[in-house]
This record gives C-alpha cells, structure tokens and sequence, in this order.
C-alpha cells in the first residue's frame, strides 16, 4: 500500500480520483488541494470520507487551498487547470490564452511540488497535456523517469473500447496504442493493433478502422460536446491510476506515457507519447517498437505540433 497520494485540482478529475483510490485501498493517506473557495477540496474530501465506514475502507482524506496537504506523497497527480469554457458573451478564450492562465497554474503547482514533495513520482493530466507537463519539468528539474503525462493510456483505451464495440468481442481480447501528442495529431497504431492476438484487420475491415481511428483522434472533443460543460472525467482518472498501480506495485507494464524524450523515435527535449516499462523506478525504459513508414511519418508530424506549442510555452516566463 501507497503511504501518501497528493492530487492538486479538485474538481471532476480529482474528485473521482480521490474516490477510486479510497475505493481500493491504494494509499492510506489522500492530500488533495484545491483553491477553489470557500473550502471546495475540504468539502470534496469531507464528502468521501464520511462514506468510508459504509465501505469499510480507512484511508484518511484531507482536504485544503493550500498545498501543505500534499507534504510526503509518494505521487502527485495533477489536474490543475482551466478548462476552453464558453464566455457570457458566446465567444470561448484563444488556445494561447488558455495557455496563458493554465501555464501560471502550473508554476504555482510546480511550486507546491517543490515545496512539499520533491520526493513524489508526478503524473500531470491538465491541457494542454505535452505543454503543462513539459513546464512542470522545465520548473522542477526532476529526473525524467519520474515525471510524465498520462494521456496515451486513455487514447488508447479510446482506440480498444471502439474496435471491441465495431468486433462485437469483449474490451479485454484487444490491445491496441496510441501514441503521439495528446491532440487531433495522436497516432493509433494500427500495425500493433491485435485482436486475441491476431491482427486486428481479421475483425474489423481497413474502412471501417479508419473510421474508428479517427473518432479515436476526437474522442476527447466528442465527450465535451456530448456533456455540454467540462470534459471526460472517469476514464481520466482510472488511466492515470493505472500508471500508478504499475509503478507503485512494480508491475513493469508497457504503457504509452507522455515521456520526456531524448533522441528516442528522433524525438529530443520533448514529453510525447511513446511505450515505456513503468516499474519501481518510474519510466525504467523507452520501448521501441517497429512502425510503418506511414506510422512514423504521422509521430513526427505529432512531434512537430507538441514542439510548436511547446516554443509557445518556452516564450511565456
Ligand atoms: P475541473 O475544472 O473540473 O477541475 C480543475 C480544478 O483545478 C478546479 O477545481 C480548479 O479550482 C483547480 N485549480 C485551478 N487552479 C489551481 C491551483 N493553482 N492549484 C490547485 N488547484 C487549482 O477540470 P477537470 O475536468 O478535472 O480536468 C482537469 C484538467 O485535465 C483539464 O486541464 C482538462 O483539460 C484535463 N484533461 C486531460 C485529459 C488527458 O487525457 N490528459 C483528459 C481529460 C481532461
Ligand atoms: C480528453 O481527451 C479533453 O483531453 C481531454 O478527454
């Protein structure tokens, strides 16, 4: 068991991962900070803490504005971050503006890290996902093994829920990733793509993949216009908990991870999404696994849009 998991941001991400890891016993302690007012993650933790003797579950949740009660976690999980949120007026802010507002976010998260657990493993999730976590990086100087973005594990969750559905088998007989930036340039893999370990074509025609690979590339835009207010929030959260169940039970699973790359697939000083062994160590290696042309040529166009936002981020002190 976790002694201490920190989550910063409060709201539909944070909140359901309070509540899952309270559901599995994953750490015994949850500091989660929110500077929503009045006492919005005092509130939140509150709430799941009272149901505990109901599900017979001790983990102690505490809640606060300000980030004392993350001192000595083991993982920082961070959702910190401002959604694209229409304006009275009917207009929505600018990317750049977003960046803008989520970048000091971020720094004022990086602080907190600093502050109260240098020690921590970090998974950021807020948007832009390759950018904040980039910043995180640049502002911590932490090893990069234990610094990364989830993203790659819900698009590729995404990728298998749609060719299960499209084969009419079961969400556990396909393995299927994504790889790439977290943004309509993210690459399904189809040349990895299996079905019961045979190849996924045997399921699901070329056509119709090509369908489901595109939806893949939306899906994210697909849940906000579906909900009407904020983004997907579940499948966030079990993905990022996901990467730390595998670290924290040295598991050694091959998960995509936004990885602070270093020449690996011809990518250098950029977080994008490629397959790592996630173990005790954090990131313990960088996977490579062969591509086609057609696949390679699309993570290079990905890693080009990651660097152009992230020159963006280098230019905002
Ligand atoms: P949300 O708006 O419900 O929650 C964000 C919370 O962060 C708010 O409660 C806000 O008060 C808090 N916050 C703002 N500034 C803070 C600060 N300085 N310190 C601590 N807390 C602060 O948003 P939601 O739905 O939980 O999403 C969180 C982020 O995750 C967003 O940026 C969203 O775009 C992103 N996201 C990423 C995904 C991925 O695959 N990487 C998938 C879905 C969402
Ligand atoms: C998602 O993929 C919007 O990044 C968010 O659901």
């Amino acid at each position: 068991m976790i002694n201490k998991i920190g989550i910063i941001g409060g709201g539909n991400i944070g909140g359901v991962l309070v509540h899952e890891i309270v559901s599995r016993r994953l750490a015994r302690n949850v500091g989660l900070v929110d500077v929503k007012p009045p006492e919005f993650a005092k509130g939140k933790c509150l709430d799941i803490a009272e149901g505990t003797p109901v599900i017979a579950r001790d983990v102690n949740c505490e809640g606060s504005k300000t980030y004392e009660v993350i001192e000595g976690a083991d993982f920082v999980i961070n959702t910190a971050g401002v959604p694209r949120t229409m304006r009275a007026d009917g207009t929505f802010p600018s990317r750049e503006e977003l960046l803008g507002i989520n970048l000091k976010i971020t720094d004022q998260v990086a602080e907190g890290i600093r502050k109260y657990a240098p020690k921590a493993f970090i998974i950021s999730i807020a948007n832009p996902l390759d950018a904040i976590v980039y910043r995180l990086f640049k502002q911590l100087k932490f090893d990069p093994k234990r610094i990364m973005g989830m993203a790659g594990v819900l698009d590729s969750a995404r990728y298998k829920y749609f060719i299960a559905r499209e084969a009419n088998v079961s969400v556990e007989n396909v393995e299927a990733v994504v790889l790439g930036g977290h943004g309509d340039t993210m690459v399904p893999i189809r040349s990895a793509c299996r079905v019961y370990g045979l190849p996924v074509e045997q399921f699901v025609t070329a056509a119709k993949l090509e369908k489901l690979e595109q939806r893949t590339r939306g899906a994210g835009g697909e849940v906000v216009s579906l909900l009407g207010s904020g983004s997907a929030f579940v499948s966030p959260a079990v993905s990022a908990l996901d990467m730390v169940e595998s670290i924290a039970f040295d598991k050694r699973k091959i998960t995509p991870v936004a990885a602070y790359l270093q020449g690996e697939y011809g990518i250098k000083g950029l977080f994008v999404g490629v397959p790592v062994i996630l173990g005790k160590g954090g990131i313990e290696d960088i996977i490579k696994i062969k591509l086609t042309p057609e696949e390679k040529k699309a993570l290079a166009n990905s890693a080009a849009a990651v660097k152009k936002t992230v020159a963006e981020v280098d230019k905002m002190k």
